[in-house]
């Protein structure tokens, strides 16, 4: 791999955002914005505490030599109700900010919408507002006049996309609205505050502004492997289709001024046109200086009749959208680094000249705290992969100005919270103290060479793992081989050093160099509870993904002992270059058996004891907090839970989930346990009741305990919800179909397959992604 150096004053930054960083959301007068009311706990506070931190964070940013920095300024800390009234103390705080940058050395680029709408606004429409269009001028004007004069580059808004899509059509986001309508009529508003905005600045003076934008390339399965394919016709409507939603919706107004013919029509069946006004669009269009362009990871759909929408695309129906053959982040994002340059050949092509910066680009990995740092070597290959991908479209003359890595802190990661990893710099949340990651060093050479290196970021060796743990190499290839004839210590050591490292075990590289099977084993052990959908989502989204990559699966029942030894004599003599395991619930030592033969596994569910095989998981805790959390805002003050059988590493989670959100509250917990099936929910339920007569809800860790639960509430007497609210879990089929039907957490099945099928992928590439974890999300239907 060659050095490869950019062009001169090329500028190499770092972005956040307000709500992400800032903490102090209800400091010097700052009044509350969506995205406080929308999160579950208040987990926007302490964030990075950067409101008071901001120095030592300049002063970082210093010391890798960055050049420019972007950052957003939160609404409501300016205009604590949206408008009117100016609140000094937070543009105070952007003025201290800039001050210090620019002493620093470093540009400052301030974006005034990144997604954290003033609540007041909000509760009168919020972006379904015309309104919240002309306030946004108002505000970009007030911000203009305190800190204009001393900041280089400005943007409107940060991915109107996501904010009106994941914030009002699917609801992931704030305000969390689940209208397609609203949808459409929030993301034509947006453009519209995006030209207001844009003439408050320019009528102040600014010299450079624009707009950031989300930008994915949208293809086929097939186009993966072959861009020059021509598609089948439904196909190229496909794609045309989700191109205009995601893309052409918002480049076409804000780069040629009129939104894409073939969008309109969409539009109009969904949320009708009345509220794109005449003129409306003139505005949109005026002239930027600047596309922010911000890239994660492509979309990669197809035509299939009946396919429902997508609740993030309204107006999909017929699309499937597919699974990526590749290598995933631990969000689950697949990692294609050549899609930055499908992005910026595009905008080239048909945007010549609108100049260009790359204002996000980054990855969530999970970080291991070592003695001696954080070797966080799979952010730092996403980054350089894809700045040799930038490397490409420079040389194909794109207009590309910089490059700012997504991002300087681990932060708040919206809905997912302080687990997404997406930092160069860690950030302990308890003491707040800052560590470089080993990313942040090699991006400080980066920028200081102006370009990349020779030489890639090493992987660590068997040899470096045991010079950490403290044993010889034989130790550890022993440990990592699973076999037994070790002592705990020496095991905990070695397992600790290959985590800190991020060491892929080699046997299973040099398998692959040497004999590659191009074939995979998906290995099936029936779970025991609520299996069926998830096994068929297994079947046919990993088979998918893992043929797409161009391997031939094997399938594999693991259900009697001779299976299991078929199944282990046929990974050890390396039929296959990997394993896809979804192991029965609870402890089994297939897994760790098969481990032990140094071929590629991945499972589904975390394993109850610490291993080396790498996992994905739904976040049971969360989606139990969540629950937990959504009783007690309706009140509920004595809240029961049944709990399912306790050797379940799911019902462990969950039942921890539950008693962390009571204790935040100060409440006790009354615990029934229960077993798999709805009788014993019943039991648990009437056990629960008369126990505790004053009991006013019921959280199950399933919907089966939960259907038991309402019965239970039926024979008692009692009215649910009224007298008692119930939330399940899993949102299995029966669970809308009950009596009021059942409030509950949705473990999306479909989202575990894929993961697995590309944490798999990962490993074969050599990567070292320990575990994906999958949200949850909270349905409330009657129950509660
Ligand atoms: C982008 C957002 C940013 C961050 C990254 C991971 O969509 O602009 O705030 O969440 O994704």
């Amino acid at each position: 791999m060659g050095t490869a150096s950019f062009p001169e004053n090329f500028v190499w930054g770092v972005s956040t955002s307000a709500f992400q960083i800032e903490g102090a959301t209800d400091q010097d007068g700052r009044g509350p914005s969506i995205w406080d009311r929308f999160a579950d706990e208040a987990y926007g506070d302490p964030a990075c505490d950067h409101y008071v931190r901001y120095r030592e964070d300049v002063r970082l940013m210093q010391d890798l030599g960055i050049a420019a920095y972007r950052f957003s300024v939160s609404w409501s800390r300016v205009l604590p109700e949206g408008h009117g009234r100016v609140n000094n103390p937070g543009l105070d705080f952007y003025d201290r900010l800039v001050d210090e940058l620019l002493r620093a050395g470093i540009a400052p680029y301030a974006t005034l919408y990144h997604w954290d709408l003033p609540q007041a606004l909000q509760d009168r429409g919020g972006w379904t507002s015309r309104d919240t269009a002309l306030h946004f001028a108002e505000y970009a004007g007030l911000v203009y006049d305190r800190i204009g004069d001393r900041v280089d580059t400005w943007f409107t808004f940060n991915e109107p996309w996501v904010a009106a899509f994941l914030g009002h059509a699917s609801g992931v986001h704030a305000p969390g609205r689940q209208s397609a309508a609203d949808a459409f009529v929030s993301a034509h508003h947006m453009l519209l505050a995006h030209g207001l905005g844009l003439e408050a600045l320019r009528a102040q003076g600014a010299a450079r502004a624009g707009v950031v934008l989300n930008l994915s390339p949208v293809l086929t399965p097939a186009q993966l492997g072959d861009m020059s394919l021509d598609l089948p016709e439904e196909d190229a409507e496909a794609v045309a289709r989700i191109d205009a939603l995601h893309n052409r919706q918002f480049l076409e107004p804000v780069l040629r001024g009129h939104y894409p013919a073939d969008l309109l029509p969409l539009v109009e069946k969904i949320a009708g046109l009345g509220h794109i006004h005449d003129g409306d669009l003139d505005l949109v269009g005026r002239p930027i200086d600047l596309l922010g362009v911000n890239y994660y990871t492509p979309i990669v759909v197809r035509a299939q009749p009946s396919t429902p929408a997508d609740p993030a695309f309204p107006g999909s129906e017929g699309v499937l959208f597919c699974s990526v053959p590749t290598a995933v982040t631990a969000m689950g994002w697949p990692i294609m680094p050549s899609g930055l340059s499908l992005v910026l050949r595009r905008l080239s092509e048909e945007y010549p000249e609108t100049e260009l910066m790359i204002t996000e680009n980054g990855a969530d990995f999970v970080d291991v705290v070592a003695g001696d740092g954080i070797h966080d070597l799979d952010r730092m290959s996403f980054v350089e992969e894809h700045l040799r991908a930038l490397r490409t479209s420079l040389d194909e003359g794109a207009r590309v100005r910089g490059y700012l890595l997504w991002s300087l802190l681990d932060c708040v990661e919206w809905a997912d919270g302080y687990r997404r990893k997406f930092g160069i710099v860690h950030v302990d949340f308890t003491t707040q103290r800052r560590l470089l990651k080993d990313s942040a060093l090699w991006y400080r050479d980066v920028i200081k060479r102006n370009g990349l290196g020779a030489e890639r970021p090493k992987r660590p060796t068997l040899e470096t793992v045991a010079a950490r743990a403290g044993v010889s190499r034989a130790t550890v290839s022993r440990v990592v081989n699973s076999e037994a004839s070790v002592s705990p210590e020496a095991r905990a050591a070695v397992l600790r050093a290959v985590q800190e490292l991020g060491y892929v075990p080699n046997a299973a590289a040099r398998s692959l160099v040497t004999r590659r099977t191009d074939s995979v084993a998906l290995v099936l052990s029936v779970p025991r509870h609520g299996g069926d959908s998830l096994i068929s989502a297994v079947v046919q989204y990993v088979t998918s993904v893992l043929e797409g990559a161009g391997k031939q699966i094997t399938l594999m029942l693991a259900d009697t002992a001779e299976s299991h030894r078929r199944i282990i004599r046929h990974v050890e003599a390396r039929q296959v270059d990997g394993v896809v395991l979804v192991p029965p619930d609870g402890p089994d030592t297939l897994a760790e058996r098969l481990a032990r033969t140094g071929v590629p596994i991945v499972l589904l569910g975390r394993p109850a004891i610490a291993s080396l095989v790498p996992y994905v998981e739904v976040d049971n805790t969360g989606g139990a907090k969540a629950a937990t959390r959504h009783l007690l805002d309706r009140g509920r003050r004595r809240i029961g839970v049944i709990c399912g059988p306790m050797d379940l590493v799911a019902v462990q989670d969950r039942l921890a989930g539950h008693l962390a959100t009571l204790h935040e509250d100060g409440l006790r917990p009354a615990i029934a346990l229960a077993g798999l099936d709805r009788r014993s929910g019943v039991t648990a339920a009437r056990e629960l009741l008369s126990g505790h007569p004053d009991l006013d809800a019921v959280f199950a860790t399933s919907d089966e305990l939960a259907i038991g639960a309402l019965e239970a509430a039926r024979e008692a007497g009692l009215r649910v919800p009224q007298d008692l609210a119930i939330v399940g879990f899993d949102d299995i089929h029966a669970a809308s179909c009950t009596t009021p039907p059942l409030t509950t957490i949705r473990v999306p099945t479909a989202d575990q397959a894929l993961a697995l099928a590309r944490l798999l992928l990962s490993r074969l590439d050599g990567r070292h992604t320990p575990l994906v974890v999958v949200p949850t999300r909270l349905v409330v239907r009657d129950t509660t």
